[in-house]
């Protein structure tokens, strides 16, 4: 059981959305959506097809900014900062459909994972070989360590293009996890991943929220996943929030069964 649902002093807010509002064009993606995450949970986000799901994450993350509300991390106000920033401050994203660079190996991929170290200048760098060289040391020991964790290590030398639809899905956590943030938000991180190496992704997060803490935020359509993982989940539909509550809740809640009615994922 995760620690945001247990106990009377609930874990502080590391991430929030508030107000938040984008339209493209005259489609109204995220219409005033309300979100909290709580440090050491595993939060999943559910909706049908068209929610606004993604477009939140690329609010949260600083993909795009949106037409007004406010998004907050670690309690300061982010709203306008870009993905690199935000990074920085510890908090990373995957992509739904992945991005990995498929003319290098999937090392050189973890490698060029962008850093959080704050205050890092490269300068500095430049001009002391010795700390180019422990800090180079440092990165690769990491990706060692995430290979082993994302079982890639057979495949380490491997060009990212010739990797299947999963071990790219595995990539891209490996990659946030190369950042070091606490704080990782996952887009749809099962989508054509098969039943096992599914089964290899749950074991990841769990241990990763279990031993090191890591607060997780979740896209995902395949039920199972976010039954097994998640606590709370939230329901968006319109843009909006909807509900949030345990899984076994929001199964049985009327509203959230009409709003997945029609649509792709209606066995809720
Ligand atoms: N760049 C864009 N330009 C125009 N419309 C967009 C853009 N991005 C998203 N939309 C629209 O905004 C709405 C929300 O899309 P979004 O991708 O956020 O939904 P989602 O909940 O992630 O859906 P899915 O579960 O299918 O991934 C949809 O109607 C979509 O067509
Ligand atoms: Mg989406």
């Amino acid at each position: 059981m995760h620690a945001s649902v247990t106990g009377n002093s609930r874990p502080r807010i590391v991430l929030s959305g508030q107000d938040l509002q984008k339209s493209f064009g005259g489609v109204r993606a995220v219409s005033g959506m309300n979100l909290t995450l709580r440090e050491g949970s595993i939060t999943g986000l559910i909706g049908p097809n068209g929610a606004g799901k993604s477009t939140l994450f690329h609010l949260l993350s600083g993909v795009i900014r949106p037409d007004s509300g406010r998004v907050e991390l670690f309690g300061d106000d982010v709203t306008t900062l870009p993905t690199h920033a935000r990074a920085q401050r510890g908090m990373v994203r995957s992509f739904q459909l992945a991005r990995e660079f498929g003319p290098l190996t999937v090392l050189e991929n973890l490698l060029l994972a962008p850093q959080r170290q704050r205050g890092e200048r490269l300068l500095p760098l430049f001009f002391s070989p010795a700390k180019v060289k422990a800090k180079q040391e440092s990165l690769y020991r990491r990706a060692v360590d995430v290979l082993a964790l994302s079982q890639l290590t057979p495949l380490s030398n491997e060009y990212a293009a010739n990797l299947s639809g999963g071990q790219k899905k595995l990539l891209e956590l490996g990659r946030a996890l190369m950042t070091d943030c606490p704080v990782i938000l996952l887009d749809e991180p099962g989508a054509g991943v098969n039943p096992a190496l599914m089964g290899l992704l749950t074991d990841m997060i769990r241990q990763l929220n279990a031993k090191y803490g890591k607060t997780f935020l979740i896209i995902e359509h395949d039920m199972d996943f976010i039954a097994r993982l998640c606590d709370p989940v939230i329901v968006m539909t319109e843009g909006r929030h909807l509900i949030e509550a345990s899984f076994e809740e929001i199964r049985r809640d009327p509203e959230v069964i009409k709003a997945y009615l029609g649509g792709a994922a209606a066995n809720v």
